[in-house]
């Protein structure tokens, strides 16, 4: 991922929430999954295990091969928080993510809506100490990890 422009203090800030959320990672993650659903509700079909499509939204997050998706992103959030120090080492694997999510059928402004329900667990997660500060300094750390994953998006759909 490209270098994203975070001072000191907000890098602080986005290790310091994350260590809050990240000792309950499934909690906060389904809490930003039920977000994206009611925000999106058809992403629901794109997640299918054994070619079964989940027939709600509440199926799918009671899903535990859909609880192992929620833990790979929130892992992916903690590589990103935990490599702040050098976000371009994260670019060849963000750009095979985005490649991989065009195949499922993914659209890049659902990767946008993600980043809207991870600020929202956030918010839920830490109540009034989610800092506007704090809020900005997530956004642009999301903001860059979804620009690299839509350049692996866009290579995807031109090599088909
Ligand atoms: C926009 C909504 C998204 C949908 C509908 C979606 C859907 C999927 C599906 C269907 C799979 C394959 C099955 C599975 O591994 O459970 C997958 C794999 C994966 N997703 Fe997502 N995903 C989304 C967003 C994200 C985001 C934002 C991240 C990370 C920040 C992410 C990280 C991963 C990872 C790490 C894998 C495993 C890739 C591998 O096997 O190499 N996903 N996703």
């Amino acid at each position: 991922m490209e270098s994203v422009d975070l001072s000191q203090t907000e890098k602080e800030l986005i290790r310091e929430s994350w260590a809050t959320v990240n000792q309950d990672p499934q909690h906060h993650g389904i809490v930003l999954f039920t977000r994206l659903f009611d925000l999106e509700p058809d992403l629901v079909k794109l997640f299918q295990y054994n070619s079964t499509q989940f027939c709600s939204a509440e199926d799918c997050l009671a899903s535990p091969d859909f609880l192992q998706h929620v833990r790979k992103v929130m892992l992916v959030i903690d590589t990103a928080v935990n490599t702040l120090e050098n976000l371009p080492s994260l670019q060849e694997y963000l750009i095979g993510l985005g490649k991989k999510h065009q195949a499922i059928g993914v659209k890049t402004e659902s990767f946008i809506t993600v980043g809207e329900s991870l600020l929202y667990a956030l918010d839920k997660g830490l109540g009034p100490a989610f800092s506007t500060h704090s809020r900005e300094a997530w956004t642009k750390l999301y903001s860059g990890l979804v620009k690299t994953m839509s350049c692996g998006w866009q290579e995807g759909k031109e090599g088909e």
